[in-house]
């Protein structure tokens, strides 16, 4: 199965293969390259070399047949690889449900954040494996790699949720999570790209 199946859906169980983030049965895949995240970074020049510089992958969706229709339960895989661009860790596009409701994430491999934001305010949630976030309805969510090496983990949420991927560009993310040293540094949305973070957070 590839796509994703027909209600009404019978049980069935899902394998899920540790070692090359599979489903089996697998739905819809996707992969986001580096210019499918224009205007997301702080920094549109490193965005712009990056995209010269052979347009890489920055993360995979990897979904299991259940439809995103009313009642359904889908889940994916999300695998976001290492890197920055202008220091910024490579990340989610981000969205909103317009549907609000509800999700779980579940950390899977490697070490992410959790950006949540509800248009006034920001959190940040650590996660590893084993890990489950909870993101409330009304909050839009990014995922972030802050490791070196992939960062996944599993979404489940309903299906009728929707996606809306231009509110975060036009209210953004309330933070932004920056390579500092060896540690992670969460800077208001709007500073520039190069400057130091007055009020920044560490983690
Ligand atoms: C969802 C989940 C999750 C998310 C991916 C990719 O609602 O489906 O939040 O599966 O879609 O991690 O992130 P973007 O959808 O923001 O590109
Ligand atoms: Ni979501």
């Amino acid at each position: 199965m590839s796509t994703s199946a027909t209600p009404p859906l019978q049980p069935f169980a899902i394998r899920f293969g540790a070692d090359n983030a599979t489903l089996e049965p697998q739905g819809p895949t996707l992969q986001r390259r580096m210019s499918d995240l224009e205007g997301l970074f702080a920094d549109r020049r490193a965005w712009e070399q990056a995209v010269a510089d052979g347009d890489p992958v920055v993360y995979t969706v990897v979904s299991s047949p259940v439809p995103e229709t009313a009642r359904e339960l889908p889940q994916s895989i999300t695998t976001i690889f290492p890197g920055d661009t202008g220091g910024e860790f490579w990340m989610t596009k981000g969205h909103q449900h317009p549907d609000p409701q509800g999700e779980i994430y579940l950390g899977l491999e490697g070490h992410g954040g959790l950006l949540l934001f509800d248009g006034e305010r920001a959190e940040w949630l650590d996660i590893s494996p084993g890990v489950i976030g909870y993101i409330p309805p009304g909050w839009a969510h990014r995922s972030v790699n802050v490791g070196d090496e992939p960062y996944r983990f599993l979404a489940v949420y309903p299906g009728s949720a929707g996606h809306d991927y231009g509110w975060v560009l036009t209210h953004g993310m309330g933070l932004r999570a920056r390579r500092s040293a060896d540690r992670v540094e969460l800077v208001p949305f709007g500073t520039p790209a190069g400057t130091a973070g007055p009020t920044a957070r560490s983690h």
